[in-house]
C-alpha cells in the first residue's frame, strides 16, 4: 500500500514536470534535448521597453502606506539578494518574485534611485544566465527561504539561486554554495558582520567596515571552500553588492558620513524589509565606493585550483579597473552567454539577440563601437 501510494506520487510528480516547464524557468545552459522538451510550451513575449531614468531623483518616501511588508508565502520566490527581496516584500515588484527585467529596472530605480544604465547593466546580465528569455520572466529565486518551500516544478528554475554564474562566492551574509545552502541569510556571518561593525565602525556598517569585512570573507573561502571561485562577473558583483548597504540602504535624509545601523541592516539582510518611515537617497548612484573596497586589500580574480589555500589569479578574468571595463562586457557576453547558449535557433535566437541589444544599451556610452555579435548581426 505505501509503495503503490509512492508510486502514484512519483508519478504524478513525473507528469507534471514533464508537461509544464516553468515560464520563469531558464533555459541557459539547457541541452538540445532539454531546450526541445521546454520550448514548446513557452510562450513568446517581446521584452518590455527599457524604462527611462528617473525624471525626479530626490529623495522620497518609500515605505509608505501604499507598500506595507507582506512576508513572502509559501509559493512565492525569494533568493540571495536582500535588495530585490525587499522590493517583492513590500509590492514594489510582483509579491510572487517572477518579475521582468522592465519591472526590476523600474523598481531599483524608484525604490533606491539606481542609475539607469548601471540597473539595466546588471539587471539585463541577470536575465541572460538566470532568467527565461523567451517569456520575458526572471525569478528572484528559487524558494521562500522561511519556509523553505521547492520550487514547484523542475529544479532548474533556480532563478538568481543558481550558481556559479551572478550568485557567487565569499558573499557578506550568505555562505558559499559549497556549504549547501547558497542564498538564505547565515545568522553565523551576519554576528561577524556585526563585530566588524564593533572593531572598525563605532558599531555600524562604514566604509572601514566594508573595506574589512569584504576582504575576510574572501580570505575566509580562500582557506576553507575548495571550490572557491572569485572570477567576472562574480568579482564584480562581489564588490559591487558591498557598496550597497551604504549607497542604497542609508537613509535618503542622512547626507553627510553615510553608514547603517545594526538594526537597519538586520532589517534589510534578514527580513528583506525597508524600515519604518524610510527614504531613498537623494541622488542617482551605481557602485560608488567600490575601487576604495579593492585598494584597501586588492585581490586580483582567480580561484582555488586544487583545494584550500591553493589561490591563484586567472589572467582570463578582466578585474575592475576602468580600462577593462568594456572587456567585462565583452568577455560576459563571448564567454557566459555563448557557453550557456551555443547553438540557439528560432525564437531561442530571436530572444537572444534582443536581450543582447539591450544589454549593450546599457554600456554603449563607455563601449562605443564594441557591440559583441555572438550570433553574427540580426537582420
Ligand atoms: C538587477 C538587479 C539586481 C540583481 C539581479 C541582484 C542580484 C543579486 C544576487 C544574485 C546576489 C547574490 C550574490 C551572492 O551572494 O552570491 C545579490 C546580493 C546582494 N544584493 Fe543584489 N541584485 C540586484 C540589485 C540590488 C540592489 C538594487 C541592491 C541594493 C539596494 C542589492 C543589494 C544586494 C546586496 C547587499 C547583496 C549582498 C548580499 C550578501 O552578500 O549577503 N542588489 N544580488
Ligand atoms: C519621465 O517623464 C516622461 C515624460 O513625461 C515619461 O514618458 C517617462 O515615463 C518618465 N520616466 C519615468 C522613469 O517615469
Ligand atoms: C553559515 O555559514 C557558515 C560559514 O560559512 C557555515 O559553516 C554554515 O554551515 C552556514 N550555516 C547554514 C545554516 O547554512
Ligand atoms: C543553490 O541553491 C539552489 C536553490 O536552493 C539550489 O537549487 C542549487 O542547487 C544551489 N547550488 C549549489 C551549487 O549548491
Ligand atoms: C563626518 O566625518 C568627518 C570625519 O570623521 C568628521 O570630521 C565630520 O564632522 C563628520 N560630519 C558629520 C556631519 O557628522
Amino acid at each position: 500500500m505505501v509503495s503503490f501510494v509512492s508510486f502514484v506520487s512519483l508519478a504524478l510528480i513525473l507528469a507534471s514536470t514533464a508537461s509544464a516547464f516553468p515560464a520563469y524557468g531558464s533555459l541557459a545552459g539547457l541541452t538540445r534535448e532539454e531546450l526541445d522538451a521546454a520550448l514548446p510550451s513557452l510562450e513568446f513575449k517581446l521584452p518590455a521597453p527599457t524604462p527611462g531614468a528617473l525624471n525626479y531623483t530626490g529623495i522620497k518616501l518609500i515605505h509608505d502606506g501604499a507598500h506595507p511588508w507582506v512576508a513572502p508565502g509559501p509559493d512565492d520566490m525569494r533568493g540571495p539578494c536582500p535588495g530585490l527581496n525587499t522590493l517583492a516584500n513590500h509590492g514594489y515588484i510582483p509579491h510572487n518574485g517572477i518579475v521582468s527585467p522592465a519591472q526590476i529596472i523600474a523598481g531599483i530605480q524608484e525604490c533606491y534611485n539606481m542609475e539607469n544604465k548601471f540597473a539595466s547593466f546588471i539587471t539585463y546580465a541577470a536575465h541572460l544566465v538566470d532568467g527565461n528569455i523567451v517569456t520575458d520572466l526572471l525569478s528572484i529565486g528559487a524558494t521562500n527561504p522561511k519556509t523553505g518551500t521547492p520550487p514547484p516544478a523542475p529544479a532548474i528554475a533556480g532563478g538568481l539561486d543558481t550558481h556559479k554564474v551572478y550568485e557567487g562566492d565569499a558573499s557578506l551574509t550568505r555562505a558559499d554554495a559549497y556549504w549547501g545552502d547558497n542564498h538564505s541569510f547565515n545568522q553565523t556571518l551576519f554576528d561577524e558582520l556585526l563585530s566588524f561593525m564593533d572593531k572598525y565602525g563605532g558599531g555600524r556598517y562604514t566604509w572601514d567596515v566594508i573595506h574589512e569585512y569584504r576582504y575576510q570573507r574572501i580570505v575566509d573561502s580562500m582557506e576553507n571552500n575548495p571550490t572557491f571561485s572569485f572570477i567576472m562577473p562574480r568579482y564584480f558583483t562581489a564588490y559591487a553588492e558591498a557598496t550597497f548597504p551604504i549607497n542604497f540602504f542609508v537613509d535618503g535624509r542622512v547626507t553627510q558620513n553615510r553608514s547603517l545601523s545594526k538594526e537597519d541592516a538586520l532589517t534589510f539582510f534578514k527580513d528583506n524589509r525597508f524600515p519604518d518611515d524610510w527614504y531613498r537617497v537623494g541622488q542617482s548612484l551605481s557602485s560608488e565606493g567600490m575601487a576604495g573596497i579593492v585598494d584597501a586589500h586588492p585581490v586580483r580574480p582567480g580561484a582555488n585550483t586544487n583545494g584550500v589555500n591553493t589561490y591563484e589569479p586567472d589572467p582570463t578574468s578582466a578585474d575592475l579597473s576602468p580600462e577593462q571595463f568594456c572587456d567585462v562586457y565583452i568577455n560576459f557576453v563571448n564567454g557566459d552567454v555563448k557557453r550557456l547558449y551555443p547553438n540557439p535557433t528560432g525564437v531561442l535566437l530571436k530572444a537572444l539577440n534582443m536581450n543582447l541589444q539591450m544589454f549593450y544599451d546599457s554600456v554603449a556610452e563607455q563601449c562605443p563601437g564594441l557591440q559583441q555579435f555572438p550570433y553574427g548581426k540580426p537582420e
